[in-house]
């Protein structure tokens, strides 16, 4: 399936206000009959949804920018959206963030990420130019926004002198007075890197390098390079393009993420000194362009967006795509990143029903906390007719199958995803709502993160889970005015 391959690059690339106000209510209409629309999870009220940015705790609240092209659910003219919460529970629209339209963004307002400095949030991105030939000129750029919500572009800081055309998507944090800034690139060479600048005060920047690692031979391209410390380690965190594994779990989809964990970044040498084997933190279908952010707490905070680059889930004939995950804690555990959702999210939990066997759902957003002390077990989630969703698991791993939903996409790459199984006793938390599932196993040390379409999706069945409780989840609100 693929709606989108008809778009005409002239299509892709209109801009906002060449959209009329019938083709956006023609679109909010069919999103609106989509009953795989999301209750609390964020996505787009039309068009498609992709990277988090300028993620950011400012002036009392959680600012939550997204990669948005609104004229329909395909790449194309991105801008920022903004949102902001307290509470992960009442959000307010802010609509757009960041719109393209200078000559260095002239064709788009890349990814980024934001640094509060000063009583700002200064909004790092990449301002996406193209030539006459259609030669990207990427730049590193950004913007302030204060207090009182204004938002300025402050132009480009960095020029691309030493990296193709794929140098993209700046994170900023500040150390010791000084700030740094590394960048997803493609060397001259082809390969995917993180690359590190400095500066003394956001003006000059001095170009450091490639960090280097292990993997200096790692896939084609880095895209959303995240650089964070928890207890003292020093992490890097990326999305890498054209990398592959023989075992059968590691980098099964189109693009992935992976995260090392290293002893420091020795600034001299660039190498991220002390650094494990790199990890998957995801193994479900569809997790992508993770990017995270300390909030006032000092909780490091992750969102990613569930979807990736060059997939096109059944919604875009609903004239939407893409969804945020549930923005989730990390924590450091024996040299694993470990992922649980934010307390907040508690909130939106309904009254707790045990169950065994088969559960018919009065609502297709809920969430199951299992515990599990067999090798074995399955649950299915399912319509009438039987289309379903299966994840199960032996003694070593878990499997989520989708290959016999109601509406099956992606197949090229497979439809069955594996996770290594740490341990036979475990409690497994799995948030539905309503057309994506965010699996938390092995303690959090992995998720499978996944997008399904099951229509008039009615049941859950488990079979060989010791406790099952279901809880519905309330919807989130204030996502649109
Ligand atoms: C990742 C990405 C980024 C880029 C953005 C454009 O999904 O390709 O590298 O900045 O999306 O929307």
């Amino acid at each position: 399936m693929n709606v989108n391959s008809n778009w005409t690059v002239e299509q892709r690339y209109r801009r906002l206000e060449q959209i009329t106000s019938h083709e956006v209510a023609e679109m909010e209409s069919a999103r609106v009959a989509d009953s795989g629309f999301p209750s609390y999870h964020i996505a787009p009220k039309f068009g498609l949804l992709n990277d988090p940015n300028g993620l950011c705790y400012f002036n009392g609240e959680h600012h939550i920018f997204y990669q948005w092209t609104p004229v329909g659910p395909v790449h194309g003219m991105k801008y920022w959206y903004h949102l902001s919460t307290k509470d992960f529970v009442h959000f307010t629209d802010h609509g757009v963030g960041l719109e393209p339209g200078d000559d260095y963004d002239s064709h788009g307002v890349y990814s980024g990420g934001a640094l509060v400095d000063n009583e700002q949030a200064l909004l790092f991105f990449t301002g996406n130019k193209r030539d006459e030939d259609w030669i990207r000129e990427p730049t590193q750029c950004f913007a302030t926004m204060t207090a009182e919500g204004t938002i300025e572009k402050q132009g480009v800081i960095i020029e691309n002198d030493h990296y193709t055309e794929h140098f993209r998507d700046p994170k900023v944090w500040k150390k010791d007075d000084q700030y740094f800034m590394v960048v997803g690139a493609q060397t001259p060479a082809e390969r995917g890197s993180m690359v590190l600048y400095q500066s003394p005060d956001l003006e000059t920047w001095q170009h450091k390098g490639p960090i280097k690692t292990r993997y200096q031979d790692f896939g084609y391209m880095w895209e959303c390079p995240d650089f964070f410390e928890i207890d003292g380690k020093s992490i890097m965190l990326f999305s890498p393009q054209g990398v592959s594994s023989s075992n059968a779990y590691d980098f099964k989809n189109i693009y992935s993420v992976a995260y090392i964990i290293g002893d420091r970044l020795n600034l001299e040498s660039m190498e991220l000194e002390g650094h494990q084997d790199i990890i998957q933190p995801d193994y479900g279908f569809d997790f992508y362009a993770p990017q995270t952010y300390l909030d006032e707490q000092g909780r490091r905070i992750l969102i990613a967006w569930i979807g990736l680059p060059d997939i096109d889930a059944p919604s875009v004939k609903n004239q939407w795509a893409g969804m945020l995950s549930l923005p989730r804690e990390l924590r450091l555990e024996e040299g694993y990143l470990v992922q649980s959702p934010v307390a907040e999210i508690d909130e939106l939990k309904g009254k707790k029903e045990v169950f065994s066997g088969t559960h018919v759902l009065n609502q297709t957003s809920f969430m199951l906390r299992l515990e599990l002390e067999s090798d074995e077990f399955s649950l299915e989630l399912r319509n009438e007719r039987g289309d379903k969703v299966i994840f199960s698991a032996d003694e070593n791993e878990f499997t989520l199958d989708r290959s016999q939903m109601s509406q099956n996409y992606a197949q090229e790459f497979g439809d069955v995803r594996k996770a290594p199984r740490l341990s036979k006793r475990q409690v497994i938390v799995v948030y539905v709502d309503n057309s994506v599932m965010e699996i938390f196993i092995n303690g959090g040390r992995h998720t499978m993160t996944s997008r399904f379409f099951i229509d008039d999706l009615q049941l859950v069945s488990e079979q060989g889970i010791a406790r099952a409780c279901y809880y519905s989840m309330q919807p989130v609100t204030g996502l649109f005015d």
